[in-house]
């Protein structure tokens, strides 16, 4: 089976992972793809934001699947462009995407289908937003959102009036382009936040889906969520204290609703949704839909499923997804984040990494390699990644590989997971304070 997979970081590494575990042999192609990624198969030089290129490769090559990584493509319309050739992609078309790549669009979903969602005001005209954040009615911080993608920087939590109006100055002024010329406000939820994905399958015959495990991501860069914001720096899965019937309150309240709406909504949904979650004083409230998979939730989400990959994902391309429970280990997956230093306001590029015999999986996220040397590449630069019965052991698995890779200026957080196993060993639950 030939599969295009597009992207080039440590989410599509383990996605790459486990589709070469498949049980059909698979031909791997990934692109842009990535030194580490070339070891797994092919790569093929393609622009992420060119549909029509990306369509013309797989005019040519005939793929039996193309699975989408990033956000980007999607948005910018590469799973139309190719599913138009009857190619079948694990991705979904571009207004779909607009959950992502619009956050006034993922609000206005989110409202018509009543979905539980903070309070949020769209604002186009600098008179209208200053007005608001003078009389802000819900306290601080004040939330703002630019609308478009804004490579995870477009979300500022402003504690004082004078942030907020220089924030809002800042992006009606164009700090992202036409993605902050449009801005939405938001009331601040306060609560456990937590990473809910869901495969879904939706066109205007049916309507199915199929939940994985919910995770933790830990955003912040230094331990005890202190410094500034991060792609992720760690993520664990599932959540030791979040039961079944919490689980199931996330399906009726957020996934339900959900897939309805997009299916009266007249949208096609051939991927996956990824919910990001506050658990609220008053239940779960949804903040965001991402259109593709999280990172590093998947590194996470890839330990835990017991499933075929490959044959899983078709089966979202193609529209024949069965609502079911997917097959899981019975284990706590964790996966730790390897960044360079000076990440997150830069990446030191270039200093050679050493990796002895870890006993967990190495996933390259940021690497390149010259003369046989793994150098680092990028802000998030490798993760470790392990599963074991439950999150305390998979922490001490994580701890005992850390000494086998490292180099000058690494930063690492050895917390992941760490509050959450605090929460359980006391007995509380997802109601109880964070
Ligand atoms: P991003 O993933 O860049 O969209 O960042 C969004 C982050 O901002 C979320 O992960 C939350 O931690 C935070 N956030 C977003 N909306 C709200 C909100 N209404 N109240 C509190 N925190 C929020
Ligand atoms: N880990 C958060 C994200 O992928 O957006």
């Amino acid at each position: 089976m030939k599969i295009l997979l597009l992207g080039s970081g440590g989410r599509e590494y383990a996605l790459a992972l486990k589709l070469r575990a498949s049980s059909r042999p698979v031909d791997l192609v990934s692109a842009p793809g990535s030194d580490a990624l070339a070891e797994l198969g092919g790569r093929a030089a393609l622009d992420l934001e060119d549909p029509a290129g990306i369509a013309a490769w797989c005019r040519e090559h005939r793929p039996d699947l193309v699975v989408v990584g990033p956000e980007v493509p999607l948005v910018a319309g590469v799973a139309d462009a190719v599913r138009a050739l009857g190619i079948p992609v694990f991705g979904h078309d571009a207004t779909t995407a607009r959950l992502e790549g619009s956050k006034a669009f993922a609000k206005a979903f989110m409202q018509r289908h009543r979905i539980p969602c903070a309070a949020s005001h769209t604002v186009t005209e600098l008179s209208t937003g200053e007005a608001l954040i003078q009389n802000w009615p819900y306290g601080y911080p004040i939330v703002l959102k630019a609308d478009g993608l804004a490579a995870g920087k477009g979300v500022v939590l402003a504690t004082t009036g004078e942030q907020a109006l220089d924030t809002f100055r800042a992006y009606m002024a164009g700090q992202f382009g036409e993605a902050s010329k449009t801005v939405v406000f938001e009331e601040p939820l306060v609560g456990m936040e937590l990473s809910l994905h869901v495969l879904v399958d939706v066109d205007a015959d049916h309507a199915t889906y199929a939940i994985l495990p919910a995770c933790q991501d830990h955003k912040r860069i230094f331990e005890g969520d202190q410094g500034p914001n991060t792609g992720g720096m760690g993520a664990f899965g599932p959540i030791p204290f979040l039961k079944a019937e919490d689980i199931e309150l996330m399906r009726t309240t957020l996934v339900e609703p959900t897939v309805q709406g997009l299916q009266k909504d007249g949208l096609v949904a051939r991927g996956v949704l990824f919910l990001g979650v506050m658990w609220t004083g008053s239940g779960p409230e949804l903040l965001e839909y991402n259109v593709r998979f999280g990172d590093p939730e998947t590194q996470v989400l890839m330990q835990l499923l017991d499933e075929d990959l490959a044959a899983l994902l078709l089966e979202v391309a193609e529209g024949r997804l069965v609502a079911r429970v997917l097959k899981l280990k019975p284990h706590t997956a964790i996966t730790v984040v390897l960044a360079a230093e000076d990440y997150p306001e830069g990446a030191k590029k270039g200093v050679p990494i050493t990796i002895l015999s870890p006993a967990v999986t190495v996933i390259h996220a940021g690497t390149r390699k010259e003369d046989g040397q793994w150098l680092t590449n990028g802000g998030r630069v490798l993760n470790l990644a392990t599963s074991a019965p439950d999150l305390a052991t998979a922490r001490a698995a994580i701890e005992a590989a850390l000494p086998q890779v490292h180099w000058p200026g690494m930063q690492v957080r050895r917390d992941i997971g760490l509050k959450a196993l605090k929460h359980a060993e006391a007995g509380k639950t997802v109601q109880d304070p964070w």
